[in-house]
């Protein structure tokens, strides 16, 4: 039983703790450390626990759950019983144990030794934050509740059986929400009325309220651009990255042949491929052979699976003079003035481009040559015909979040050529790099556009992950119906894209 309180006074200590400015940068250090406790991106991934990696995961949660209490420090909007907060650990472990295995690993099952890793990372965040292990609970009360109270925005209502059992917006570890109903009630932020469907739950105008102010803490700490960028993984992860790519953009090899005929490559170079994916630049357009018989290219690609099918390849083609670094354009771990040339193909509209290019122009020798290309700005995939009538949905809910229709596009007009001056480049030149898109596999343009290239990982991100799961389904069904009504001619658009290029001085 928690002590009784007025909902007034529940709320506006609720309310005080939600706009303590610190939450934002709190949860940034949270999931940047890997405590990740986002439901949202399990949803699909119902991994097998090991009954012994479960009871380690009840173990482990008691045991920091006892710790909270005995400091005194809890969340202070009523107090916690032991029994919620070990739920409330056992949950953020299950998280973590979880997202590790499945973005770093090819195990099927959450085994002890990733509860242990899991408890590590944990305390490890606890021990360095200021709040001790209470910030675990801060951070948990943010990103849930932000789930919780977002599936009721999105559904409008939902019956306190669906919401209690977490099958649209919280898969696992339901103990906690019959708890977390209680509070959200007795603060006056969702209440329950008999409606034509039985007793239903809906959100008030102060759960509204809360719910912007959570949302606005994931916007600005970058937790859902996060969320975002985690798709984007995750399918680069298990697609085809090859054959989808040159299927939805046909003439991207010969593009790209082109591009490298431009730059002033030369047998004995050092050059570095920067997001060099599975090698289509560096080896399968012959980027290598380009500057043999001395020559060196460095690849850096930070997602582990296309590194390792990057670094196969290399190994199956007997690629003499490629090495793979696994690493990101922001912080490259290479030396100053290491490179001739230095390029990223496709990639600096995934980075913060000011840093990446900065650090492109770091590794890069005085008077060597810094170049990308990117896709365009603005792009709009709606001007294939038959993707604006397919992808309407979508659309309509971008509208409805007050979202634009696609993000990462491109980079902002203007941006990329900024980031070279700013680098201190001299001799910026900027050219059109022009290229087809087709969506006349339509599963391939899913595959690519919708689901990895991830212009709508941000809409995406904020839908109940059931919600995102089916619309996904609906999308891919709807995309056959349109595909077979539609005329090769309307299912093609050229794009230009921009090429660039900067010289770092001389001295
Ligand atoms: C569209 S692919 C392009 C791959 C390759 N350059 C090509 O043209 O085929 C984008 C690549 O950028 C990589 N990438 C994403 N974010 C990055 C970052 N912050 N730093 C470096 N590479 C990144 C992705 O992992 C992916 O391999």
């Amino acid at each position: 039983m928690y002590p009784r309180m007025m909902a007034g006074s529940l709320y506006s200590i609720g309310w005080q703790i939600i706009t303590d400015p610190d939450l934002v940068s709190l949860v940034r250090r949270a999931y940047t450390q890997g405590v990740v406790m986002d439901t949202w991106m399990h949803g699909e991934w119902q991994a097998e626990i090991t009954p012994g990696a479960q009871s380690q995961l009840r173990e482990r949660a008691r045991g920091l759950a006892s710790q909270v209490s005995a400091h005194q420090i809890t969340w202070p909007v009523y107090p916690l019983t032991s029994r919620y907060l070990s739920h409330l650990f056992q949950a953020v472990l299950t998280s973590m144990a979880l997202f590790t295995v499945h973005t770093q690993s090819h195990a099927k099952q959450v085994a002890e030794g990733d509860v242990e890793h899991a408890f590590a990372t944990l305390r490890q965040f606890a021990d360095q934050e200021p709040w001790g292990l209470s910030a675990v609970v801060r951070t948990f009360h943010v990103i849930w509740s932000f789930e919780d109270l977002n599936a009721l925005r999105y559904f409008g209502r939902l019956s306190r059986n669906e919401f209690l059992s977490g099958v649209s917006h919280r898969p696992w570890v339901m103990e906690l929400l019959a708890d977390q109903l209680s509070l959200y009630m007795r603060m006056g932020l969702v209440k329950e009325s008999l409606t034509g469907k039985g007793e239903m739950l809906r959100l008030m105008p102060r759960g509204r309220h809360v719910l912007e102010e959570l949302e606005k803490i994931l916007e600005e700490s970058g937790e859902l651009a996060w969320r975002a960028n985690q798709q984007r993984w995750d399918i680069f992860r298990t697609m085809d990255y090859d054959t989808v790519f040159h299927t939805v953009i046909p003439d991207s090899d010969e593009a790209t042949r082109d591009f490298l005929d431009l730059l002033p490559l030369k047998p004995g170079m050092q050059v570095l491929e920067v997001g060099a994916g599975t090698g289509r630049v560096c080896v399968d357009t012959g980027l290598w052979e380009r500057v043999l018989p001395e020559g060196q290219v460095i690849a850096v690609e930070p997602s582990t699976t296309m590194a390792t099918n990057l670094q196969e390849k290399s190994h199956r083609l007997h690629i003499p003079n490629l090495q793979v670094v696994q690493a990101r354009a922001e912080d490259l771990p290479l030396n100053d003035s290491q490179f001739d040339l230095t390029l990223a193909v496709a990639v600096l509209h995934f980075t913060d481009v000011e840093e990446a290019v900065r650090e492109m122009a770091r590794v890069t020798k005085p008077g060597g040559w810094v170049a990308a290309v990117v896709p365009p700005s603005n792009m709009d995939i709606r001007e294939i015909p038959m993707v604006a009538l397919w992808l309407r949905p979508l659309s309509e809910l971008a509208d409805e979040f007050g979202l634009p229709f696609g993000d990462r596009n491109g980079l902002p007009p203007g941006q990329l050529e900024e980031a070279f001056h700013k680098a201190l480049l001299q001799d910026v030149r900027v050219w059109p790099a022009p290229g087809t898109v087709t969506a006349e596999d339509h599963r391939a343009f899913f595959t690519f556009f919708v689901r990895g290239a991830a212009f709508f990982q941000h809409t995406l991100a904020r839908l109940p992950y059931r919600e995102r799961v089916h619309l996904l389904q609906h999308l891919e069904k709807r995309g056959e119906q349109i595909a077979d009504q539609t005329q090769s001619g309307e299912k093609r658009h050229i794009f230009y894209g921009e090429a660039i290029w900067g010289r770092v001085p001389l001295t």
